[in-house]
């Protein structure tokens, strides 16, 4: 099966790509590089031993979509492309609009004039919005609290609507929870532009020594420590999540899936957890809390376990572990070449 991977040379695109590849599909990958580095698509036939097919081109471009379905026979489509920092969301937001939704809907567009039904799309739990009861379950009411959001969700619709018109599609929206660490080979990881905004790619660049120390947004949460707690997954088992539900694509269906591990952990554990991993000191300081977190948020994994027959197996130290050594070994993440 040939499979085209958009966003592939970003940070989840890669490592479903190693396993894709690693699976035996043919695999092509179409990036505008504005978030990534083709090194790191060098990096994943270097890890695989196979090698991939690569288009630089836009998800807006439904021309350089079409001719690329047609070339390589695509049977299936996962994609990953778009934007996704929250606080640029707020304000660019037409730039979230046009690449996540425009963008969606012309590879859309493409799937359809090229007869390719099957899709796996990239959306997030913050489509639950504020969480009204947890876990949280693919049932939980939806909605956004910021244009990022509101994209996932306007592209959640519309493929449900299209799926409404057109019940032979088969698509699986995959709803991730907080997708961290990396390839255990430590030869590609998160490599986020400037000050990352999310927790374990910060801690890793204290503990790299780019920080001098981490700021925990808020320590008077209803939580444990006071901390906000998340539902972290290790990006390899994302990956193979993917897998997964292609697999379970072999029918008909329209069907939203959590991707976590039903495990809550706060900042401060993660942060603990992390120095254990990388033998450094993760100094913090408490601020203020971050306008528009939620105290908790963890899945509902259930489903993903009885349709797909996934699991995620990797626990906080693992993911720890490997995102250090990532880190540790690429500092500067793919810029050395
Ligand atoms: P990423 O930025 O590392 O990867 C996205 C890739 O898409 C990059 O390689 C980028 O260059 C490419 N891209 C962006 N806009 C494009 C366009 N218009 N045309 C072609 N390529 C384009 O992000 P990621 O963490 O790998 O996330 C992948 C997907 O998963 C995104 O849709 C994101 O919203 C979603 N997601 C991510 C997280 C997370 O915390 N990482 C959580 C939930 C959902
Ligand atoms: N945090 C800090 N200091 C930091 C960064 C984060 O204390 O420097 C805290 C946050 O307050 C939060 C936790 O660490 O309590 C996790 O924050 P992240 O920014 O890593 O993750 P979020 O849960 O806020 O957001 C992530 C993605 C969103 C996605 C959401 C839901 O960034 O795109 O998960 O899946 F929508």
């Amino acid at each position: 099966m040939a499979i085209l991977v958009t966003g592939g040379a970003g940070y989840i695109g890669t490592h479903t790509c190693v396993e894709l590849l690693l699976a035996g599909y043919e695999v092509v990958v179409l990036d505008n590089f504005c978030n990534s580095h083709p090194t790191a698509l060098d990096r994943v036939e270097q890890i695989t031993a196979r090698s991939l097919s690569v288009v630089r081109g836009d998800v807006r471009d439904q021309a350089i979509l079409e001719a690329t379905m047609h070339h390589f026979a695509i049977d299936a489509v996962i994609h990953f492309a778009g934007l996704k920092a929250v606080g640029e969301s707020v304000e660019k937001p037409l730039d979230y609009y046009e690449n996540n939704v425009v963008g969606t809907h012309r590879l859309l567009q493409a799937m359809q004039k090229c007869g390719v039904e099957t899709l796996v799309f990239s959306s997030s739990a913050t489509v639950y919005g504020e969480p009204k009861q947890l876990p949280l379950t693919e049932d939980h009411p939806l909605s956004a609290t910021n244009p990022y959001g509101r994209s996932k969700l306007m592209v959640e619709e519309m493929l449900r609507d299209l799926w409404q018109a057109n019940t032979h599609w088969r698509i699986a929206i995959l709803r991730y929870f907080n997708p961290v660490g990396a390839h255990p080979l430590g030869l590609i990881g998160e490599d986020p532009r400037g000050v990352p905004n999310n927790l374990m790619p910060y801690v890793a660049q204290v503990a790299v020594g780019k920080h001098a120390y981490l700021n925990i947004w808020g320590n008077d949460y209803p939580t444990p420590d006071g901390t906000g707690v998340r539902d972290y997954i290790h990006v390899v088992d994302l990956a193979k999540g993917h897998l997964k539900a292609l697999a379970h694509l072999n029918a008909p269906q329209c069907t939203a899936i959590n991707l976590g591990t039903g495990v809550g952990h706060s900042v401060q554990e993660v942060r603990k957890a992390f120095e254990r991993a990388s033998g450094q000191t993760v100094p913090y300081k408490v601020s203020t809390r971050r306008q528009g977190d939620v105290a908790t948020c963890y899945a509902d994994a259930q489903l993903a376990t009885t349709l797909l027959g996934w699991k995620a197996e990797h626990d906080l130290v693992t993911m720890c572990t490997d995102h250090w050594r990532w880190q540790s070994l690429n500092p500067n993440g793919f810029s050395n070449g």
